[in-house]
């Protein structure tokens, strides 16, 4: 069947999409491919949104470091439709159009002000997210998912979507009608929609669940979803009246109705991917599934509940796991555009620079639980992390009393047999752990745990920097050989450190990685044991030169 598609100017054929079997999903080449929810422009970019893009970033960069030269993909970008959208362009002023482009503008900076290593910037006003989002809705519409119905219920425009009786309260306060979740305002509508027939996709999606523990990370999320799921779907109401809501999507071949703002944001993961494809080739060369949606607690219904359920309506492959990470709060409550208690990203990377606000969101920031967020805490984090431990490290092993190139040639183990046994021990440990760091932080980013991964490389630091205390190689005469073993080890561990922590503060570990003077081909995850590289260190140990610096507060 032929569709007209938007603005009339091309037709679309929901038949001549391409919508890929069982066979065609293991595709050992297909891209890694990670996504950030798509934010909505109504404000400013604040911390929270930075938090996303930063986990999704830590986590593509860290697969392409691991399978090293498997290609990525990776999506950010912004949610420009709806009656919030609207509402805020009309208090601006503004038209919509006008208002989105500029606002959608301050998000694109934030992400390449945090350097986010992103291939797409989808807008879900792009051309290829409206053509997406009318075939998507064709292919339900033809396979019997949608109806048309009289729809009533109380209706959250800052939420963007409809709760039921049993989850509005009275205010105490004002007696206004508020969500129980969120504590935003709610409003009865009684109006005509299209649904979508969620009840319908219950069972396969309740299966779906439970063959896939893992589906969602962290596991309690899973859980939630899974008991919300068992308990029954009711139909969702998937467009709004254009005499409510006139900035969004139409719906295909009803010019009164535009679609639900969720419907054509969700679909931005498969739009960027290509889709609709037209043929097996396309799908083949497309990214999707997804292999990780990062997302934010407070959305966890729409991406576990929603999206599988529209994908597994029109038979799409889904993505393989959502990575549902918590909130960062200031006085006591969600940091939030509509609440007003924001801190602006980009300011707060002029401050203390990109790496230094990214490593603390990776720090400090959790999958499973919140984190009061505190500009002091960054700068205790920069000074003593990694100015006073890590920096500390690199400079000391490059102090230009010491040799490293001639230091890696220490190889002789009963150089230690003269040092007192605490040494001994420490040199021995220091070995072994610089060499298992990596799989012990694998381990950490396999359960989204970034603050633990990075625990693990500090703990060596710290190992490092006390052996260096303890050991004191700058007392000893140069031309004696314990100076020499010393430092090979606490070379090591500054190296694989370094080494390692190219996905979460890139800047930063390059310009140690140039201190060190370490061959740039030798920065991969292949290099990251003791031993693995004799090459390096060729005129690191000169004087000044510090890749990092004490901020004053
Ligand atoms: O919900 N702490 O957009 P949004 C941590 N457009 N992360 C936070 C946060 C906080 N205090 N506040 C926001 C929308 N976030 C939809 C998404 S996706 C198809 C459509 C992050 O502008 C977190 O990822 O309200 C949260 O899920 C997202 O921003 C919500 O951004
Ligand atoms: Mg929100």
């Amino acid at each position: 069947m032929w569709r007209r598609s938007i603005l009339g100017r091309r037709w679309i054929s929901t038949s001549s999409v391409y919508i890929p079997g069982k066979e065609a999903l293991s595709r050992p080449q297909k891209p890694f491919y990670t996504t950030t929810p798509i934010f909505y422009v109504n404000a400013a970019p604040h911390i929270g949104h930075l938090h996303s893009m930063v986990l999704a970033d830590v986590l593509t960069r860290w697969n392409s470091f691991i399978r090293q030269n498997h290609p990525t993909f990776f999506t950010t970008g912004t949610d420009e439709h709806g009656l919030k959208v609207q509402q805020a362009a009309e208090r601006a002023g503004k038209e919509p159009r006008e208002f989105v482009d500029l606002a959608s503008q301050s998000f694109k900076e934030l992400a390449s002000a945090a350097r986010i290593s992103h291939n797409r910037f989808i807008r879900t006003t792009d051309e290829d997210n409206v053509v997406a989002a009318k075939a998507l809705w064709s292919i339900l519409e033809e396979k019997g998912y949608i109806y048309k119905g009289r729809h009533s219920g109380w209706y959250c425009v800052s939420d963007e979507t409809f709760y039921p009786e049993n989850q509005v309260t009275r205010r105490q306060d004002d007696g206004a009608m508020v969500s129980k979740e969120t504590g935003k305002i709610v409003e009865w509508t009684a109006e005509e929609n299209y649904f979508f027939a969620l009840s319908k996709v219950q069972k396969p999606l309740l299966r779906h669940l439970q063959e896939n523990p893992n589906w969602i990370a962290p596991h309690t999320r899973w859980r939630d979803v899974e008991r919300e799921v068992a308990l029954g779907l009711d139909d969702l109401s998937i467009s709004r009246p254009v005499s409510r809501n006139s900035w969004g999507i139409r719906v295909p071949k009803d010019e009164s109705q535009v679609m639900y703002v969720w419907f054509d944001a969700l679909i931005n993961y498969l739009a960027a991917a290509g889709f609709p494809w037209k043929s097996v080739q396309e799908f083949e060369d497309s990214p999707w599934p997804a292999d990780i949606h990062v997302i934010g607690k407070d959305i966890v219904r729409f991406h576990a509940v929603y999206w599988p359920a529209f994908l597994l309506a029109a038979g799409l492959p889904l993505p393989k796991q959502l990575v549902v990470h918590a909130h960062w709060t200031m006085d006591g409550s969600k940091m939030s555009k509509s609440s007003g208690n924001v801190v602006d990203p980009i300011y707060t990377m002029e401050m203390f620079g990109a790496d230094s606000v990214k490593f603390f969101l990776a720090n400090d920031g959790y999958i499973d639980h919140d984190t009061v967020y505190s500009n002091s805490r960054i700068l205790a984090r920069h000074n003593s992390e990694l100015v006073n431990k890590y920096g500390n490290l690199v400079m000391r092993v490059c102090g230009h009393k010491f040799n490293i190139p001639r230091a890696l040639g220490s190889s002789d183990p009963s150089v230690f047999d003269s040092m007192p046994q605490e040494i001994h021990d420490l040199h021995t440990v220091l070995r072994e752990d610089t060499n298992t760091l990596l799989a012990r932080v694998q381990t950490h980013m396999d359960e989204y745990q970034t603050a633990r991964a990075l625990g693990e490389v500090w703990n060596l630091i710290s190992t490092a920097n006390r052996y260096l205390q303890e050991g004191a190689p700058w007392t000893y005469k140069q031309t004696t050989q314990e100076p020499d073993a010393i430092i090979k080890d606490a070379a090591e561990v500054a190296r694989v450190s370094s080494i390692i922590l190219q996905p979460f503060i890139p800047d930063i570990s390059t310009k140690m990685l140039d201190r060190l003077a370490v061959d740039p081909s030798k920065r991969t995850a292949d290099y990251a044991h003791y031993d693995a590289d004799p090459t390096y260190g060729q005129k690191a140990n000169r004087k000044g030169d510090y890749p990092v610096s004490i901020i004053d507060a």
